[in-house]
């Protein structure tokens, strides 16, 4: 399986804190938030990793990361998202790279608790189709909502202003290589954006889509609140240990 780490996008709901940098490159606790989805796929046995990125400051991610050394890579493989077109769009970018193989992809500010190893296993097993995982949280509108009857995702709406359920998709997605065919049929959202949504409804709508509902605690980090509540859940986890 490869792996497909996204970090671009103009971070605007974080500004000013974006004005001159990358939102992955922003601190959560002691490390750049880049690292811990990297870490992520490291621990989940994923070595062959591509970071999307773009902007003024992808040269900062080179500078950073090198060739992974640090995460005890050899290699990291970077691609560069000329504007903005979205989460889709930027996962288009990486066609080349995953080579007809399936791919694991996390959002660049996704944090999590606990390993997604076991989930991955999962999707190996699965063979085909996609794998998202779901965690309940406090405030679904804010996110990719699923509807779920009889222990099935029916449809996934994109920050509902009444959702359908209390989960969130998180932004972990395990595809099998039509993702790229998918995304070539989609059109922008009202927001002007290729939205993962609509990839993962053409999954749903063909009934090839699994989910798992993850463990420990899951925050994304693009606003101040989610930013700060990332850093101080990460502090937590290090004190306890
Ligand atoms: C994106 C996705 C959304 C998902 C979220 C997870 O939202 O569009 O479906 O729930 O990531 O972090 P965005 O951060 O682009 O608003």
């Amino acid at each position: 399986m490869k792996g497909i780490v996204l970090a671009g996008g103009l971070g605007t709901r974080l500004f000013p804190l974006t004005k001159i940098t990358n939102k992955h490159l922003l601190p959560i606790y002691n490390k750049p938030m880049i690292y811990y989805p990297i870490e992520m796929m490291v621990d989940a046995g994923i070595r062959d990793i591509l970071i999307v990125t773009g902007g003024k400051n992808a040269g900062d991610f080179l500078r950073l990361l090198g060739n992974g050394k640090e995460f005890g890579l050899d290699h990291i493989n970077y691609a560069y998202q000329e504007g903005e077109g979205g989460i889709a769009a930027a996962l288009s970018l990486a066609e080349f790279f995953a080579d007809r193989k399936p791919v694991c992809v996390i959002l660049g500010d996704n944090i999590f608790e606990h390993s997604i190893a076991e989930y991955v296993e999962n999707f190996k097993k699965q063979g085909s189709g996609a794998r998202i995982l779901l965690k309940e949280v406090p405030d679904p509108q804010r996110f990719g909502v699923p509807e779920i009857r009889d222990d099935k995702i029916v449809r996934i709406v994109e920050k509902p202003e009444n959702p359908d359920s209390r989960y969130a998709v998180t932004g972990v997605y395990m595809y099998d290589p039509d993702v790229f065919e998918f995304i070539k049929t989609l059109k922008p959202s009202k927001r002007g954006e290729l939205e993962i949504t609509d990839v993962n409804n053409c999954y749903i709508e063909k009934g090839r889509m699994r989910y798992d509902i993850m463990d420990g605690w899951w925050t994304d980090a693009g606003t101040f609140e989610s930013l700060l509540r990332a850093s101080n859940l990460v502090r937590r986890n290090f004190e306890e240990k």
